[in-house]
């Protein structure tokens, strides 16, 4: 296990951007290197907090170790420090079987068996709605156990194989259980295992108590590191796509309430103030790891064992908070001015009333699609045709594309049978 305290730019391959098409190269500079460094710095002084003990065996973690990935939709990695010290994954489990379980099911099934809002209370308590006997919501332990109980198997081993496979492709690298935390958690675990007893005398569990709590426990135990966390977290902020096997684990919809879910209810009780002081959706596990992710962009992985009074990372969340500041990575934060998605446009005369021509570019959403009809559409007013151009764009998202066609079939043919809205579409991009 590496030191915790190496300097981070030791040549090793910690501090690395990696690329898959690419091999490091020492030459090249590494701007997110000193990002992640300036954070690390800042960090590594803080000695607050204590290794998680109510499961002994996580007792014996190297307390000092501290690690960060990075890992973007596009497949580079960069890490720092202890990016490969294994630890286990713990509640940092609950977003991705949750997407399991979705995945499966559908949100109309699972959210009969478990809520979705927020329960500001900590992880462990015994949360279940009084009218439905739903836990209020997957992240914490009441409802990550309901969870599991859905996964399809009727052992907690046939159940378990799901989800290891199932976490393994969002690592993209096969899993395995730290066999010594799952049987210290097994000899401990009893408050787990009340609140399955709980929410099975209240209907939602979906298999017994004792398969639900064991295959949680399985789950909990399984070995990772910042790095697998940080891919893990880019396959949902990559709308379900592995951005280094390539592979689809989960579908855009599911990455997309998994992602809600982590947002709202990831951090716990402090759930609240991690929206306001980072703004990334995020999950913290005991193990002393935490997953955060900009939806579109990177996933973030985080290790450092000593924990608040909350059950989350104290480095991992004082180096998710400087990045967030530092580098405006708040998933809220105001964007400047965004490319206009309307690019050259060509008249075929001075007239106000010859065909007007007008180029969009980039990737175009529902947003895009407002601005482009709501400045050009007036055109038509003054009788000539107006094209858009779609040659150069790169994507229209489905909702955008019903505007443009509402469009189109609302502005209808002049008297001489032309068209008066063309949409020029060479590559098809509009779809059907
Ligand atoms: O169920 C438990 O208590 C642990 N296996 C996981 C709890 C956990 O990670 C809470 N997160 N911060």
């Amino acid at each position: 296990m590496p030191a915790s305290d190496q300097a981070p730019h030791t040549p090793s391959p910690q501090g690395r951007a990696q690329h898959p098409d690419s091999s490091p190269s020492a030459e090249r500079p590494k701007p997110l290197h000193l990002a992640l460094n300036s954070v690390f710095e800042r960090v590594r002084s803080l000695k607050d907090g204590e290794v998680a003990s109510y499961i002994p065996e996580l007792a014996r973690e190297n307390p000092d170790q501290m690690g960060i990935a990075l890992a973007s939709v596009r497949g580079t990695t960069h890490e720092m420090g202890d990016s490969a010290a294994e630890f286990t994954i713990q509640s940092v489990s609950k977003p991705f079987v949750f997407a399991l379980a979705l995945e499966q099911l559908g949100l109309a099934e699972v959210t009969t068996h478990v809520g979705l809002e927020p329960s500001g209370e900590p992880f462990n308590a015994i949360s279940l709605e009084e009218a439905s006997g739903r836990p209020l919501n997957p992240m914490i332990n009441a409802g990550a156990i309901v969870t599991t109980s859905l996964i399809t198997g009727d052992t907690a081993a046939d159940k378990f194989e799901v989800i290891r496979r199932g976490l393994s492709a969002f690592a993209g690298r096969t899993l395995t259980v730290d066999e010594a935390v799952f049987e210290s958690e097994v000899e401990t675990g009893d408050r787990n295992r009340a609140l399955a007893y709980l929410a099975k005398s209240a209907g939602t569990l979906a298999s017994s108590a004792e398969v639900a709590t064991r295959a949680y426990f399985r789950q909990c135990a399984m070995g990772v590191n910042a790095r697998d966390l940080a891919i893990m977290a880019a396959t949902l902020a990559g709308g379900g796509v592995n951005p280094i096997t390539r592979e689809r684990v989960v579908s855009e919809n599911v990455a997309r309430w998994t992602m809600a879910v982590m947002t709202s209810c990831g951090m716990y009780d402090a759930s609240g103030e991690w929206l306001v002081r980072v703004g990334l959706p995020a999950k913290s596990g005991v193990g002393g790891g935490i997953v955060a992710l900009q939806p579109e962009q990177f996933g973030i992985g985080t290790f450092s064992p000593r924990l608040n009074d909350r059950g989350n990372s104290v480095r991992g969340v004082a180096m998710l908070e400087e990045l967030s500041q530092r580098f405006g990575l708040h998933m809220l934060e105001h964007r400047a001015e965004p490319l206009s998605p309307i690019g050259e446009i060509s008249r075929a005369g001075d007239s106000a009333d010859d065909d007007v021509s007008a180029h969009l570019r980039g990737d175009l959403k529902f947003g895009d699609a407002e601005h482009v009809l709501t400045e050009l559409l007036p055109e038509l007013e003054s009788g000539g045709t107006l094209t858009l151009d779609f040659g150069a764009v790169t994507r229209v998202g489905a909702p955008a594309a019903r505007l443009f066609r509402w469009a189109e079939a609302g502005a209808r043919p002049t008297d001489a049978g032309k068209r008066r809205l063309v949409l020029h579409d060479p590559e098809h991009v509009l779809g059907d």
